[in-house]
């Protein structure tokens, strides 16, 4: 089995923000996952580069958009490798591969009919480059609220509505399509209303950074259907005829994780095009919710003062940060962010429960063991118990990971280290070393491959922070195995320090 997953490409208008790093870090996570379960995966983020919210940004700056992407795209990089997200792909809209994916594709649908020509007159949203209709508006803005321009030209129009029957048949023959299921049902309720066709050009006259089309040089490519393409053209589709051996294993098993305000564009725009090119759907279009701060307000840069959160990662450490997006919010929902919140999930779980374990049991192995793993095997009822849920650690954390529910999967691990914790308190091998050193030492050697396996399943949550713990465990992790490289292990300080709350 192959998995590709994707992040939106993020528009080069601003810096990136937290909304960006959750939906990478989320992406990243899963990556991670699949690859521990040792699975050939594929990762893609990127930028998308075009369109006229691109174009004013440059402008604004007084750069040619090109210089503007190039210069953005540094801030979206670094980001990224500092958040340690494993990207194998880093796409970029103005690639010339893509330029040529993105124009056989327009090409194909054009002789194929599914592109005709007729004036457009109706509504636009350069904030979200989205046309709207007369009838779609909400008190004359865009249902998201936002600003809206009238705009009649003549454009060119992909017939999006022929494929709206083929389109619903396909989400109710694929119940896991469209992720999470309320989000399916906004999808069917959005289907209810007749499609309309989907302007798909910009008169250059208008807008010039874009895709020029080509069969008409008058005009660029509407952002959105040259965006969306950068799915397949990044991983080797050329065009409808044309395709490398890496897209035909990798694309049939491709998720996009998007946030739900472009879960039409991706199930509606992006897959009836697919359908009009004669292409595979990805397997999964999963819509993850919004992190709210205090006032209920979604965070975006384009209202307002570029929120602070993603600050909070100098105080708690890049994996703290990463560790709070994965765990706290069942993916698909919304939650609330803030410091208070972020530090007593950090607290409770990582400080209390994890690293109270690792110096409870470092520290007895270093007294009572000369700093040596007792090697025992277990007899006691209670060890037995603990070590099946070691054992089965493994396929609760798949089955959460496939499913897509990395909250869930942490949870498990989490869930067994309470165990843990109950079990070395109701042994107390602090008491029992002193008459009993052998009940203290299957205590220890129990506790031990817990701390091994959390640590192991931990790591692609938590990179760093695991691999020190494996560390201190005497282990390295090399590829998904893990090799014992001490006979010792190492005390060390706090792994998890608590952090105050404010
Ligand atoms: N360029 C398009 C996507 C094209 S994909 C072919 C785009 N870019 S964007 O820069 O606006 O990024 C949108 C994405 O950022 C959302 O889908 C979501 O992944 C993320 N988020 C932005 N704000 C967010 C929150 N407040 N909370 C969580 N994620 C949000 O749309």
């Amino acid at each position: 089995m192959t998995f590709y997953i994707t992040t939106p490409i993020y528009y080069v208008n601003d810096i990136p923000h937290l909304g960006h790093a959750y939906t990478t870090i989320v992406a990243d996570v899963l990556a991670r996952y699949h690859r521990l379960l040792g699975e050939e995966t594929l990762f893609l983020t990127g930028t998308d580069e075009h369109g006229q919210k691109v174009e004013q940004a440059a402008k604004a700056r007084g750069l040619p958009p090109k210089e503007h992407c190039d210069q953005m795209v540094v801030h979206f990089k670094e980001l990224w490798k500092e958040l340690n997200v494993s990207n194998d792909i880093f796409m970029r809209t103005t690639e010339a591969f893509h330029y040529k994916a993105v124009q056989n594709s327009l090409q194909y649908l054009f002789d194929e009919g599914d592109i005709y020509e007729h004036t457009y007159d109706g509504w636009y949203s350069i904030s979200e480059e989205i046309f709207y209709t007369e009838k779609d508006l909400v008190d004359g803005k865009s249902p998201m609220g936002k600003e809206v321009t009238r705009v009649s030209e003549r454009n060119y129009f992909f017939k999006m509505s022929k494929y709206q029957d083929a389109l619903l048949s396909y989400i109710k023959k694929n119940p896991n399509f469209i992720q999470p299921e309320h989000k399916k049902s906004e999808v069917l309720g959005f289907l209810r209303e007749p499609l309309s066709d989907l302007c798909i050009s910009r008169p250059k006259e208008r807008l010039s950074w874009g895709i020029e089309l080509p069969f008409d040089k008058d005009f660029v490519t509407y952002v959105w259907f040259d965006a969306l393409l950068n799915y397949p053209s990044a991983i080797g589709y050329v065009s409808p005829k044309e395709a490398s051996a890496k897209y035909k294993t990798f694309w049939p098993n491709a998720v996009h994780l998007v946030g739900k305000d472009i879960l039409i564009t991706h199930t509606v725009y992006w897959t009836t095009m697919l359908l009009a090119l004669g292409e595979p759907l990805p397997k999964t279009i999963f819509a993850h919710g919004w992190w709210l701060t205090g006032e209920n307000k979604k965070m975006s840069k384009s209202e307002g003062p570029v929120v602070k959160p993603l600050d909070l990662k100098d105080e708690v450490g890049v994996d703290g940060l990463r560790y709070f997006l994965a765990r706290d919010v069942v993916l698909g929902n919304d939650a609330q962010f803030s410091r208070d919140l972020v530090i007593q999930r950090l607290n409770s779980e990582l400080s209390n429960n994890l690293g109270n374990l690792v110096s409870r049991c470092l520290s007895l192995i270093v007294k009572y063991f000369d700093s040596k793993v007792p090697e025992v095997s277990p007899d006691d009822d209670e060890s037995k118990n603990l070590l099946s849920e070691i054992t089965n650690l493994k396929g609760k954390v798949e089955s959460e990971i496939r499913g897509l529910r990395p909250q869930a999967a942490i949870g498990s691990i989490i869930e067994l280290l309470s165990q843990a914790n109950k079990y070395i308190d109701g042994r107390a091998p602090w008491k029992r070393a002193k008459e009993d050193l052998s009940h203290a030492a299957e205590t220890l050697a129990v506790v031990f491959k817990t701390l091994l396996e959390a640590a192991f399943w931990l790591s692609p949550v938590m990179p760093e922070k695991s691999k020190e713990l494996l560390e201190r465990l005497g282990h390295k992790l090399e590829g998904s195995k893990l090799i014992k490289v001490s006979e010792k292990v190492v005390l060390g300080e706090p792994l998890f320090p608590r952090f105050d709350l404010g």
